[in-house]
């Protein structure tokens, strides 16, 4: 583990990092930058919204002051995505207006953008929290995935929060493997894979 890094609450100032770091992970673990026209692209749904309405839960990594790493969740899947509805995907939706799609991920989040999905009803009712986690490929594997999660759990549990969910690309065999190996269920879920814990018991 490299021991000049820490975790901290992320702040309006990572914005452009969360930005940056969805991005560089975004192709099952790997950099997705040649994927899609505007590098703003993923963490416009990924990332940075999880910032901007649910900044309790949102943690980032850093190495000499850089934020190499986040980790952002909510509460209550359904109040945010009510919560993004009103007050984010208009915005978003005007920043991406003049978008001509032209690389090959760009049609994809253009209609996410425009239609945002709303996640599996039953996996809502029994999970109601959930999260992402994306660290540089440089940090991989040194144990901080593990901390940041902890981080994670501890935060949405001392505000209630039972139980939580995540969808993994299903080509991701790397973060598959991490979730299995820290506790997490694994279900399948309209061709994608999702994975679940419950967390009003033992420490994550
Ligand atoms: C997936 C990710 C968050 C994991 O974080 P990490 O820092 O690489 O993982 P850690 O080093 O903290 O691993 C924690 C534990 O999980 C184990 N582990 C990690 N990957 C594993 C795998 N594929 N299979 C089995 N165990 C695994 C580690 O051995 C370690 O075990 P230990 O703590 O008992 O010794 C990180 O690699 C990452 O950000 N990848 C790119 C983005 C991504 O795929 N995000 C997830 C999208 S759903």
């Amino acid at each position: 583990m490299d021991t000049s890094c820490f975790i901290r609450p992320a702040t309006e100032a990572d914005t452009e990092a969360l930005f940056d770091i969805c991005l560089k992970t975004a192709k099952g673990g790997e950099d997705a930058g040649a994927l899609y026209s505007d590098p703003h692209l993923p963490g416009y749904i990924w990332s940075v919204p999880y910032l901007k309405f649910a900044g309790d839960f949102a943690f980032v990594l850093v190495e000499d002051d850089r934020p190499v790493g986040y980790v952002v969740g909510v509460a209550d899947t359904s109040g945010f995505d009510k919560d993004l509805e009103a007050n984010w995907w208009p915005f978003v939706r005007r920043q991406t207006a003049g978008l001509t799609p032209s690389r090959p991920r760009d049609a994809d989040v253009m209609e996410r953008i425009q239609n945002p999905r709303s996640g599996t009803t039953w996996l809502q009712d029994e999970y109601p929290a959930h999260l992402h986690i994306n660290i540089l490929p440089g940090l991989q594997a040194g144990g901080w995935g593990r901390r940041m999660i902890s981080t994670e759990l501890q935060a949405l549990r001392k505000h209630g929060v039972k139980a939580v969910h995540l969808g993994v690309d299903p080509n991701n065999e790397r973060a598959k493997g991490f979730y299995r190996h820290l506790g997490f269920s694994q279900f399948e879920r309209d061709g994608s894979v999702a994975f679940a814990m419950r967390i009003d018991g033992e420490a994550g």
